[in-house]
């Protein structure tokens, strides 16, 4: 009999990455719940408050009149003018609406940008922690990672010289992300600003992940955007999941100079077009209309963290550092590691779903071997339940 000859199955790019490990999280904890399980949810990052009421009626009102077609693959000009004016008031940039794309999600975005400015073999430098899905993207792209080790006994802070020290003639880009998702690290305005003039200076990129932007605790809100004698390399990527409690309508956008943004439009005009018109128009609503939802929600934030990081510290056991924005906290766990059979973050995650029903991201997939990630993004008596189940199991191993 003929034998059929081996065949690659997928392409090169595809292997290259993994699934993001906080999807599979929710993933596993669908399954679990899917079949009766009473879980506690600390994985995925997301707010949750619903959506504010006038930005889910601007999206009924927009179906019913009919923005149900495709837009400008950009997203529509009305949407365009109010991200870049609202992104000046707030956080003192100074775009134009054609420096601005619209995208389905911040990913969207973040992918756009990486997509078009990494190539084969470029170095990309990733400040650890790390967003999981910065390392596969550069990856997909075909980019090479080089990593910047932060110290949690510095509470992860990143300085431009640790920066500097990685730069090499192939270095690309930087992604730099605060408020940081995991550690919930706050950039200092004058390092972040120093390190975009180190950037601007050698030609390099700077992607700047403000996904949290509005939810910085520390007295001053940055943007990298008020920076302007660097505009030139630099990418902002926004969104309107965490800030307006709108994960699941995808909804983010980049501001960037119009090359780049003209770029990452060809690339979205051959994937998704434009994002859902009535999506966009929500949108709108939300960055036009009131913004006390923004602080009232960041309040709660802030509160429900110190919550959790008084009930952290008096478990045995585990350490954690105070975070100084977003919504996560990452606790280190390395005094667990070692007992009952439970040797690393991956497994510790993966007993506490399964014995506990308590969902919590392990710290591999965001570059460290001691952590895992808690969102707190959840109501104060959720918050209870899972500090009540990690401290059971804890104390069980
Ligand atoms: C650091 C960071 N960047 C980007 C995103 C993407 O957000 P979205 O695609 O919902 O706008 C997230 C979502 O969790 C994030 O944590």
């Amino acid at each position: 009999m003929a034998t059929v000859p081996a065949v690659k199955q997928f392409s090169d790019r595809v292997n290259r990455i993994e699934i993001s490990a906080t999807m599979a999280v929710v993933a596993e904890a669908a399954k679990l719940k899917a079949g009766g399980a009473d879980l506690v949810e600390f994985g995925a990052g997301e707010p949750h408050f619903a959506t504010p009421q006038h930005i889910k009626d601007a999206a009924i009102h927009a179906i019913n009149n009919d923005c149900t077609k495709y837009t400008a693959v950009a997203g529509v000009q009305d949407l365009r003018n109010a991200l870049v004016r609202r992104h000046a008031v707030d956080l003192g940039s100074m775009y134009q609406p054609h420096e601005c794309m619209v995208s389905t999600g911040g990913k969207l975005a973040l992918f756009n940008a990486i997509q078009v400015l990494v190539d084969h073999g470029d170095e990309v430098i990733v400040p650890v922690p790390y967003w999981v899905s910065f390392k596969d993207i550069i990856e997909y792209a075909g980019g090479k990672c080089v990593f910047v080790e932060t110290a949690e006994s510095d509470n992860f802070r990143l300085t431009p010289e640790m920066i500097e020290r990685q730069i090499t003639p192939r270095t690309r880009a930087m992604i730099i992300n605060s408020p940081n998702n995991p550690s919930g690290a706050v950039l200092d305005p004058a390092d972040f600003s120093a390190i975009l003039r180190m950037a601007h200076k050698r030609g390099i990129y700077v992607i700047a992940d403000e996904c949290y932007v509005y939810l910085n605790f520390t007295p001053r809100r940055f943007s990298a955007g008020s920076v302007m004698d660097v505009k030139q390399h630099l990418v902002i990527i926004g969104s309107l999941s965490k800030t307006y409690a709108m994960t699941g309508w995808r909804l983010g956008y980049a501001l960037a100079p119009a090359p780049i943004i003209g770029a990452m439009t060809k690339l979205q005009s051959q994937s998704t077009s434009s994002t859902a018109h009535m999506v966009q128009m929500a949108g709108l609503a939300a960055v036009t209309g009131p913004q006390d939802c923004v602080d009232k929600m960041k309040k709660d934030y802030v509160l429900l963290g110190e919550l959790i990081l008084g009930h952290l510290k008096l478990i045995p056991g585990i350490t954690c550092v105070k975070p100084e924005g977003a919504f996560y906290v990452y606790p280190n766990i390395s005094g667990l590691l070692g007992r009952g059979g439970v040797n690393t973050p991956a497994e510790f995650a993966k007993r506490l779903l399964h014995e506990a029903h308590l969902a919590t991201v392990p710290g591999e997939g965001f570059g460290t071997h001691e952590h895992v990630r808690i969102s707190y993004a959840t109501r104060q008596s959720e918050l209870d339940r899972g500090i009540e189940r990690l401290r059971s199991f804890v104390s069980s191993l």
